[in-house]
């Protein structure tokens, strides 16, 4: 195992998709006491994909949890209708926004109305830098951002190859995967790696072979360079984490 994974979190492999959610949730929980605690309220950047499905679900019905300090940020959307089936925050939405008491206030959504990707990017990286107040050139430093690796070992909407990946700059851009996909916009990798906290979040045996590059630091998967200052935690299934040697971990 990477040695950065030993250092700031480790690796967390569950039998039940409710052990993996309940474990995802109690960070959740401590993170945000904390970061409410200490400095009045909390920011979390949530991804799509299918595997927090059932960690969002059960989120929405944690008890105890302060939705009104708690701030609501995408890590990565398609330029698609918030109706659409392709959409993150639909999926973000349905699972958990709908089921809370949370402020509208509280809540960022990606700006997919823009007419193109690089104007919903800057649209974004505006509101991300008024809501924390930052001055040109500071990036934000999110509390908590969970992610997702793809089988081709991209994270967010970082893909291997993309230009996105050298961003040193902007806190929010513009993505054209091509290939029929949708246009994305993504945080960048220098948001990612100033967050407090990061949990991938990683299931099923088709991960199994791109999860253990990921796990050794191969820099040619993109979440492999999601290195934060805070805390890396990955918690995955036994199908995901098959590969994984656990003695050496
Ligand atoms: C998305 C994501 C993406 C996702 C991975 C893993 O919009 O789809 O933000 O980065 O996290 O593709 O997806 P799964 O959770 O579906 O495996």
């Amino acid at each position: 195992m990477d040695h950065k994974l030993k250092e700031k979190g480790g690796l967390f492999v569950f039998s039940s998709e409710g052990e993996l959610a309940d474990f995802f949730i109690s960070r959740w929980r401590e993170n945000s006491s904390r970061s409410i605690r200490e400095r009045g309220k909390f920011t979390a950047a949530l991804s799509g994909g299918k595997s927090p499905v059932e960690i969002y679900s059960r989120l929405s019905r944690a008890g105890g949890l302060d939705w009104g300090r708690t701030f609501i940020f995408q890590v990565d959307e398609r330029l698609v209708p918030r109706t659409s089936a392709d959409s993150n925050f639909n999926m973000i939405k349905s699972t958990l926004l709908n089921r809370i008491r949370i402020p509208a206030g509280n809540v960022f959504p990606v700006p997919v109305e823009e007419s193109t990707p690089q104007l919903a990017a800057e649209r974004y990286e505006a509101e991300i830098k008024s809501f924390f107040g930052l001055r040109p050139g500071e990036f934000p430093v999110f509390d908590l951002i969970s992610l997702g690796i793809g089988e081709d070992g991209h994270t967010a909407s970082l893909f291997p190859g993309s230009p996105a990946l050298d961003e040193k700059e902007h806190i929010v851009a513009a993505v054209h995967p091509g290939g029929g996909m949708h246009d994305r916009i993504t945080l960048t990798l220098p948001v990612l790696n100033r967050a407090r906290e990061v949990i991938f979040a990683v299931k099923g045996k088709e991960k199994a072979h791109i999860f253990k590059k990921v796990v050794d630091g191969d820099r040619n998967c993109p979440a492999a360079l999601v290195v934060p200052d805070g805390e890396l935690l990955f918690v995955a299934d036994m199908e995901a984490a098959a590969l994984i040697s656990m003695e050496k971990a």
